[in-house]
């Protein structure tokens, strides 16, 4: 978020939110419990965060057509940061747009944050999976003492001062640093910058993960990928034949799979059924559904193909969150009392970049697997040659990392 202030009389005040991440690659589970509201725990600040994650993809397909890619928990994560930054209704429209609501607790104003926090250290223990939060703060500006603590304890957010009059060297202090957050997989997050910008945060999550097992690159072939009845591209598509669970959702009319990395985060993969229209299955999306999907997986031999892809995505979230109640706080009404006690801020803009490469390994190198064919049973075959959509979550919180949706995986 970028906090800018021009002189009192103009109002004209800015605030830009970047986050990013990237990934590579595909992954197994375990089964999720349900809010237990008296002592909320992690696992129900996942299934909130699933159900918000849900809601904001029907909002960003209803303004985009063609593929998808988002982290919903960092998406999630900056906002519960700016929470603690706000006050009045400012507050409790982000807490109900967060779905966060039913974890809210009168007598214990650092619950949230405090799962938030939580949840950080459990999916961060794996190297392969990093979050990170920066505050840029402009020189002599004050932000209040309690919110610093608050960001540096539940957020493990890196506060920094900059000068923001110098814009071009402003522009390459906050690139660098998130190049260096999302290792070198965003080299550019923000090329513009107002020189009358106050505070810019930035939520940084990164993904690195081989697969379970490995596709052969050998068996790669060049294949048809079905966009619609009238658009067919070629892709690089890739080949394993070994057991994976994978479950049909007859009345959703699609079918699931999930291919898991070595590092306890897996991607299920949802195919829309030859002949069902993707924007049907979009709609019947819900957490709800995508729980029970990962109950009800059976383990089954298949053979896999599966195309490469590489997406890089950017969303000005400031034209969706107001669709979802967040509206305050982007306009002259923001409640942000809790950040500073100067008046007159407001969040300008909120920038969302998300990168992925799916490829036969991963970015590591991973050990070739030997793939255990036996002769007499013929495999099943998943073919994902057609527009589906793709999840990927940490297995044992169940927290939905990253979200998307491949209509045409030839671009990027
Ligand atoms: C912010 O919200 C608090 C709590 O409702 C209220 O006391 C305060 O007056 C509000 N401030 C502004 C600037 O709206
Ligand atoms: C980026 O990483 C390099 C090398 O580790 C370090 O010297 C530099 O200070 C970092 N830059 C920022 C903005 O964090
Ligand atoms: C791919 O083919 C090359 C050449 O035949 C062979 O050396 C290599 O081991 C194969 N790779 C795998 C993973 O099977
Ligand atoms: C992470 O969270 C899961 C689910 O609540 C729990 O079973 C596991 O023990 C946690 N791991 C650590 C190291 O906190």
């Amino acid at each position: 978020m970028v906090v800018q202030r021009k002189p009192q009389n103009m109002m004209v005040h800015k605030m830009t939110m970047g986050f990013m991440l990237i990934l590579s690659c595909l992954g197994f589970l375990a089964p999720v419990r349900q809010a237990h509201l008296q002592s909320a725990t992690i696992a129900d600040l996942s299934f909130q965060n699933m159900d918000f994650a849900m809601n904001l993809y029907k909002k960003i397909s209803n303004y985009h057509d063609e593929n998808i890619f988002f982290s919903p928990l960092s998406i999630s994560t900056s906002f519960a940061a700016l929470l603690m930054a706000s006050d009045g209704d400012t507050y409790k429209e982000i807490l109900k747009g967060l779905n966060l609501e039913k974890l809210e607790q009168a007598d214990q104003p650092e619950l949230i944050p405090t799962l938030f926090q939580r949840l950080h250290e459990n999916i961060t223990q794996d190297e392969s999976l990093d979050q990170g939060m920066a505050l840029f703060m402009r020189q002599q500006f004050e932000i209040e003492n309690v919110l610093k603590d608050q960001l540096k304890t539940f957020f493990y957010a890196d506060l920094k001062s900059v000068d923001f009059a110098d814009t071009k060297g402003s522009i390459s202090f906050i690139n660098e640093f998130i190049n260096n957050k999302t290792r070198g997989k965003v080299p550019e997050m923000i090329s513009t910058l107002d020189a009358a910008t106050y505070l810019m945060l930035i939520d940084t999550i990164f993904f690195q993960g081989s697969w379970q097992k490995p596709f052969n690159p050998n068996f790669t072939r060049n294949a048809p990928f079905y966009i619609d009845n009238y658009n067919i591209v070629q892709v690089p598509m890739m080949f394993l034949e070994d057991k994976f669970y994978s479950m049909k959702d007859i009345q959703l009319g699609a079918k699931v799979l999930k291919l898991p990395y070595q590092e306890g985060v897996s991607m299920l993969i949802l195919l829309p059924n030859a002949g069902v229209d993707y924007t049907v299955v979009d709609d019947g999306i819900t957490s709800q559904r995508f729980l029970s999907w990962i109950q009800k997986l059976q383990k089954t031999k298949l053979e896999v193909h599966m195309p490469k892809f590489k997406m890089e995505e950017s969303y000005s979230l400031q034209n969706i969150l107001p669709d979802m109640g967040m509206i305050s706080i982007f306009s002259n009404s923001a409640n942000l009392t809790k950040l500073t006690k100067k008046v007159g801020l407001k969040v300008s803009e909120v920038l969302h970049k998300a990168v992925i490469e799916v490829d036969e390994i991963g970015t590591t190198a991973a050990a070739a697997t030997a793939i255990g064919i036996t002769p007499y049973s013929l495999p099943r075959t998943f073919t994902v040659n057609r527009p589906f959509f793709f999840f990927i979550y940490h297995e044992a919180t169940n927290c939905l990392l990253f979200m998307g949706r491949v209509i045409d995986p030839s671009k990027n």
